[in-house]
């Protein structure tokens, strides 16, 4: 039977791939750990290994694993920026759920807009004190005014459906504009600059890459409206927090809903109530009423889950079944490797 090493294994995740493994049978042994360097070692002995958004697939790990006969990586995420693609080239081959559940994720960017816009989050502690005062908890309506997408893809494309839904003019930027879809929405493609001065609220759904890397920076916050309301559950390193933190203390940016944090590794998925947060950027982002910060949990609901253990089962089984990797992810082509009939274009 062939073995999984399953790093940064949460009870959830257990459930979840126990339950869509009773079609597969594959032993799993689960480690709570990430997979990095000092953990590679765990997987000896494995045929293919499962990892998370927070597991490092660096070289010195793709090397460890490569040398003791893995050949098969199977992420539970969509997005891949934690491995080195390029290195895993003709080493590895590296698998994705690339599309799980996009209305998880765009609805709990909504939830971010409709909380943070309305001060839900505030309220409720303010009620719960007896306190019934609404003083500071006045928002917007959101019909009529402009909400700015970046990356229109699946995740993109929800949250524009419902934000239309609510009367927004849309306005969106990707560097490959789905044009039938813009005319088929009423929505409208703009560079980046337009986007960030006529936004009321901007919302990050592009994958993060060299490009796209500190997208939001002090440059791109100076061209933003005053009181504009941004939301980021792509990826942390998205937004220079540094930047962001000084244009929060200028009023410049009105709120900020947060999902994802530049260096949300060592604290995201796990508890620290017990301990100080030794990190002073994100203990200081903690600080603003205005800022609200949910652990990576924008993915995180039931149908979602269930797509991802079936999916990356699925995944697992067309590797060593030599059926075509549909979700392989390949430096050579650039994303998908989807060449039929092989296990990749190698
Ligand atoms: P997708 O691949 O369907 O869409 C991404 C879009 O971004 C594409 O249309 C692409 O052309 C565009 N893009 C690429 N470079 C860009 C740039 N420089 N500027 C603007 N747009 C650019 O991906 P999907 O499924 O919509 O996911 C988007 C991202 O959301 C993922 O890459 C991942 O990082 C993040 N994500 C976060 C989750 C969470 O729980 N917080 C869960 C799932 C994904």
């Amino acid at each position: 039977m062939k073995k999984i090493a399953f790093f940064d294994a949460k009870p959830y995740d257990k459930e979840f791939f126990d339950r869509a493994n009773l079609a597969y049978g594959y032993n799993i042994t689960y480690f709570k750990t990430h997979l990095n360097a000092n953990t590679a070692e765990l997987s000896e002995g494995a045929d293919a290994v499962c990892a998370f958004v927070n597991d490092d697939l660096d070289k010195t790990v793709i090397d460890h694993l490569n040398a003791h006969g893995i050949e098969a990586v199977a992420l539970r995420s969509a997005g891949y920026n934690n491995v080195d693609l390029n290195h895993a080239y003709r080493r590895l081959h590296v698998m994705r759920v690339p599309s799980y559940s996009p209305y998880s994720v765009a609805e709990h960017a909504m939830a971010l807009i409709m909380a943070l816009n309305r001060k839900t989050h505030r309220a409720y502690y303010r009620t719960r004190d007896g306190n019934f005062s609404i003083n500071g908890l006045m928002g917007f309506d959101l019909h009529g005014k402009t909400a700015g997408i970046v990356g229109t893809g699946k995740i993109g494309q929800c949250l524009i459906d419902i934000l239309l839904g609510c009367g927004m003019r849309i306005l969106a930027h990707d560097p490959n504009p789905n044009r039938a879809y813009a005319e088929e929405k009423g929505i409208l493609y703009v560079d980046l600059e337009q986007l960030y001065r006529e936004s009321d609220v901007i919302s990050l759904h592009c994958p993060l890459t060299p490009e796209t890397h500190y997208l939001i920076n002090e440059k791109a916050i100076e061209q933003m409206k005053p009181g504009v309301l941004l939301i980021n559950t792509g990826r942390g390193q998205l937004i220079n927090s540094r930047a962001l933190i000084r244009g929060l203390k200028s009023g410049k940016i009105g709120a900020a809903g947060l999902d994802v944090y530049e260096e949300e590794a060592e604290y995201f998925f796990e508890d620290f109530s017990n301990s100080a947060i030794d990190d002073d950027v994100l203990a200081r982002l903690m600080t603003f009423p205005n800022v609200l910060i949910t652990s990576h949990q924008a993915f995180f609901t039931r149908e979602a889950l269930q797509n991802i253990a079936d999916t990356t089962l699925k995944n697992i089984d067309d590797f060593f079944s030599d059926r075509p990797l549909l979700n392989e992810i390949c430096y050579h082509c650039g994303g998908n490797c989807v060449k039929p009939g092989k296990k990749s274009c190698w």
